[in-house]
């Protein structure tokens, strides 16, 4: 077989169609959900925003991630190895250099917010930021950002856990924690949200996450839910490209690309539906930012009969969540560098993490002694967070579809896609692919450039 013979020798590979499953939604499933949805959906405005960002999801992420997988599948190395290998000779191993720099922005702001997680497992254990007094958590999130030797200590903590998993190799590490801890976080989060949809005044905080107010939106709001879009779904920079690398050729991508979807889409609604009710009914703004998550979620827990228990588990299943997604993160330049560069795996992950100390340090210390240092008129973190998702990846994104539709083409796509024959959905294959040549491209290209006021 075609796929086979292009193979690298010995690689790892997910060891199951559930693994795949489990994994790549594992690195869907993440602080995206309960973190950055919830505070984007707050300071966009709410349902005018959780619309627009479904229709990019549908439009944009979907193409772009079965493409992306598409591509991994059949080349089955390192993200630029991918393009190395079906384009021999042309610039487009760009696409996978460009996001070998994006993994690490968001690896930079991603692991301070995991560290935020961590740190917020001890406060709950100790019972310290539980409370339903809105001063008191603000309070309590403030003064850990504000200390920059705590916001520093817990991000190398945070690392130091990635890469000890990161070592133990592809299946066994990634596939091993993902599976077994997914379906609690789901479980939890049900709990949480049946909780705070009985608060008194919960009422409004479903009317902002279901009625459309659509005077909110605007170009940058557009660009905001696509690039929202892009982060969610893992996609536009290499880690798709490379978890599809380990995917299995009898796996039906569409069919396990659409199930991610589904599933993280449901996720990020329960998420909202746990935090937008209590936001409402004690008092906190949702427009709060960043914060939103660290300050509302301990309120929730304050007022529910065995809240203390309940907090510690929800954000030791939070770190959880946030362990596959960066997982997925760091394998995109642990890939690249081992397969490229021909290091060993441990090299390699030893010295991305120790790059991610130097640059992460620039985000964890954003809040503190690096408050004033502003590019763009944004603090590295925000800066890194707002560059990926709305930059770096819908430039990968548009790359992606370009390669897809236009040198890969619809012939090798659909042989691809439908397992060279044996998944019988060609009519459904041959809009998809118009989709990804013409409208996916434009559509992020027109947002991209509209939403950052270029024109
Ligand atoms: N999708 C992950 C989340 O929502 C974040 C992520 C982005 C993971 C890019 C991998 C690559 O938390």
């Amino acid at each position: 077989k075609l796929d086979s013979s292009l193979a690298v020798a010995k690689r790892d590979s997910f060891s199951s169609s559930f693994g795949v499953l489990a994994a790549t939604l594992g690195s869907a499933v993440g602080l995206g959900n309960i973190w950055k949805f919830p505070y984007l959906t707050g300071a966009n405005g709410g349902a005018g925003f959780l619309l627009v960002y479904v229709l990019a999801t549908l439009l944009v992420g979907l193409p772009v991630m079965i493409a992306e997988i598409m591509l991994g599948r059949r080349a089955k190395t390192d993200s630029v190895g991918t393009f190395k290998k079906l384009a021999p000779g042309t610039p487009w191993w760009l696409i996978g250099g460009f996001g070998v720099i994006a993994a690490f922005l968001i690896m930079a702001f991603y692991s301070e917010v995991a560290a935020w997680v961590l740190a917020y497992v001890f406060k709950a254990i100790a019972g310290s930021a539980l409370s339903s007094d809105p001063a008191h958590t603000s309070a309590a999130f403030s003064q850990l950002i504000h200390d920059p030797i705590q916001s520093l200590l817990w991000q190398w903590a945070v690392l130091v856990l990635i890469g000890g998993i990161l070592l133990m190799g592809v299946s066994k590490g990634i596939e091993a924690v993902t599976k077994k801890l997914m379906p609690l976080l789901f479980i939890l989060l049900v709990v949480v949200g049946v909780r705070s949809l009985l608060l008194p005044g919960a009422g409004e905080g479903l009317r902002f996450l279901f009625e459309p107010d659509f005077s909110k939106i605007s170009a940058s709001v557009v660009l905001t839910a696509m690039g929202l879009a892009f982060f969610k779904l893992s996609i536009g920079m290499g880690t798709m490209l490379t978890y599809g690398s380990y995917f299995r050729d009898d796996q039906n991508i569409p069919a396990t690309t659409l199930r991610v979807m589904t599933a993280d889409l449901f996720v990020s609604m329960l998420a909202g539906i746990a935090i937008f009710p209590a936001v409402f009914a004690f008092g906190f703004k949702p427009e709060a930012g960043p914060s939103l998550l660290f300050i509302t979620i301990p309120a929730v827990f304050a007022n529910m009969p065995l809240g203390h228990l309940f907090m510690v588990v929800f954000f030791v299943l939070s770190a959880i969540a946030a362990t596959g997604a960066m997982l997925s993160i760091l394998e995109v330049p642990v890939s690249v560098l081992s397969e490229r560069f021909g290091w060993s795996r441990a090299k390699a992950t030893v010295l991305t993490l120790l790059a991610l100390m130097a640059i992460g340090a620039t985000a964890a210390l954003s809040n503190s002694v690096l408050s004033g240092f502003k590019l763009f008129g944004m603090t590295m973190f925000d800066l890194f967070d707002y560059v990926t998702s709305n930059v770096l990846m819908p430039i990968g994104g548009i790359m992606l579809c370009l390669f897809t539709g236009w040198v890969w083409g619809p012939q090798r796509f659909r042989e691809a896609l439908s397992n060279n024959g044996k998944l019988a959905n060609q009519p459904v294959l041959s809009v998809l692919f118009l989709v990804t040549r013409w409208v996916s491209p434009l559509l992020i290209l027109v947002v991209m450039l509209k939403g950052l006021g270029v024109f």
